[in-house]
C-alpha cells in the first residue's frame, strides 16, 4: 500500500529530527501566557500517553499512526494510538481507556469535537494534559492547548488558488464554480470555508464568479464524514441539475484531496472536461493528479513536521516547561481561548510542487 510505504519512509526521518530535540523557536514569554498550569511539575519520562485519532478520512491521520507510534517510543514515552473507525462513542470510550491506564498527556484529534465534554473533564480531574490535534476541541473548558496548521489560512490559499487556477485557464471571467465544504462535525470545516470565501465571496459579489447552482452557503455546500461518496453524489447532482447543455463548469472549490478526486471522477463520468478543482493534505494519488495536469492544486501540511511538534509539546510538558505557542487569539472554543501552536500551510501546484516536495522521500520522486 503507497500510504504505508509513505509512512515507513517518513517514520525513519523523523525518528532522525527527534533525536536532536532542541529547538530553535521557543515560545516568547509574551506570546505563551495563557497562564496555563498544565504544565506544572512534569512527569515521568516514561510515562504513557494517549493518541485518540478519528477515522482515516484522509492519508494524513494514516501517517499519523505510525509517526506517533514511533515518535513516542523513541522518545521514551509508552504511546497508546487509537483510532475511532467506528465513530464518535468509540473514540470517547478509547480516551477513557487511556485516562483509565494513566496517560499523562491525551492527543485528540476528534471525530466531533463537541462531543468529548465528559471525557475530556475526566482526562483533567485525573491530572492529564489534553492537546486538540489538527481540529479543535469545542464547548469545553478542559482542554490546554491545540495543535495544527493554520486551518483559515488553508482556506484563503484554496480560495486564491481556484482563483489563479481559473485566471489561467481562460483570462477574464465570468467563471462557473461551486462550492465544497468538509464535515460539519469536523470544526475545521467551518474555517477552512470561511478562509476560503473570504477570498472568493467579493469576486462572487462583482459578478466574476457564479455559483450557478445557487449552492452558496457552508450548509449546502457540506461533505458528510468527509466521505468521497458524497462528494461525489452531490457533484453528480449539481451537474445534472446546473450544467446541462453548454454550459459549463470552470471550477470547483474541493476542502480536501479525496473529495477532489472524487468530484474528478464526477465530472469525467459526466463526460465534462476537467474543471479546476483545489485539494488539500498532498495525497499520494492527488499529487500524481496534479503532475498529469487534472487536480489543480493541494495544501502541503507536512504530517511528519505536525507529529513532530505535537512530540515536542509532549517533552516540553514531561520536563514541566510551557510548550510552543504561536497564537493566542484565533481559537475560541466557545468556552476559551485554547492557546496554539499552529504551522505554515503551503499551497502545491505543478509549478511549485518538486521545490514543495524535495524533501520528502514519497512525493519528491513523483515530481520529477
Ligand atoms: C484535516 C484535513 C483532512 C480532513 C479529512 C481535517 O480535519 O485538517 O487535513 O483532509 O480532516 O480527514
Amino acid at each position: 500500500m503507497r500510504s504505508l510505504t509513505k509512512a515507513v519512509a517518513v517514520t525513519a526521518a523523523l525518528g532522525l529530527a527527534l533525536t536532536g530535540c532542541g529547538r530553535s523557536e521557543e515560545a516568547t514569554p509574551e506570546a505563551s501566557g495563557s497562564g496555563s498550569t498544565a504544565a506544572a511539575g512534569g512527569f515521568p519520562a516514561d510515562s504513557a500517553i494517549g493518541i485518540a485519532l478519528p477515522q482515516k478520512t484522509s492519508e494524513n491521520w494514516v501517517l499519523a499512526e505510525n509517526l506517533f507510534n514511533e515518535g513516542l517510543t523513541s522518545a521514551g514515552f509508552k504511546g497508546d494510538v487509537q483510532f475511532a473507525n467506528g465513530g464518535v462513542s468509540e473514540q470517547q470510550n478509547q480516551i477513557q481507556a487511556m485516562i483509565t491506564k494513566g496517560a499523562k498527556v491525551i492527543v485528540v484529534g476528534a471525530i466531533d469535537g463537541a462531543q468529548l465534554g465528559t471525557q475530556l473533564k475526566a482526562a483533567k480531574d485525573s491530572g492529564a494534559t489534553v492537546i486538540a490535534y489538527d481540529r479543535l476541541l469545542t464547548n469545553t473548558a478542559d482542554v490546554d492547548y491545540y495543535i495544527a496548521y493554520d486551518n483559515f489560512k488553508v482556506g484563503q490559499l484554496q480560495g486564491q488558488a481556484l482563483l489563479d487556477g481559473l485566471a489561467m485557464k481562460k483570462p477574464a471571467g465570468p467563471y462557473n464554480i461551486e462550492l465544497f465544504a468538509g464535515s460539519p462535525d469536523d470544526n475545521n470545516a467551518k474555517v477552512f470555508f470561511d478562509g476560503a470565501m473570504e477570498v472568493l465571496k467579493p469576486k462572487i459579489d462583482d459578478g466574476t464568479l457564479k455559483v450557478v447552482s445557487g449552492q452558496q452557503s457552508f450548509e449546502q455546500a457540506v461533505t458528510q464524514g468527509w466521505k468521497a461518496e458524497n462528494a461525489q453524489k452531490r457533484m453528480d447532482t449539481l451537474l445534472a441539475g446546473s450544467y446541462t447543455g453548454s454550459t459549463a463548469l470552470d471550477g470547483v472549490l474541493s476542502p480536501n484531496d479525496t473529495l477532489a478526486r472524487a468530484i474528478i471522477t464526477s465530472v469525467k463520468a459526466a463526460g465534462k472536461p476537467i474543471p479546476v478543482v483545489t485539494g488539500q493534505d498532498s495525497e499520494v494519488e492527488s499529487v500524481k493528479s496534479i503532475m498529469a495536469g487534472e487536480q489543480f492544486s493541494t495544501i502541503n501540511k507536512d504530517t511528519r513536521k505536525l507529529v513532530e511538534e505535537t512530540i515536542a509539546m509532549v517533552v516540553a510538558l514531561q520536563k514541566g516547561e510551557e510548550p510552543t505557542i504561536t497564537d493566542t487569539t484565533s481559537y475560541d472554543n466557545g468556552v476559551k481561548v485554547v492557546p496554539a501552536n499552529l504551522l505554515e500551510p503551503v499551497i502545491v501546484t505543478k509549478a511549485n510542487a518538486a521545490e514543495a516536495y524535495a524533501n520528502d522521500p514519497v512525493l519528491g520522486p513523483l515530481t520529477k
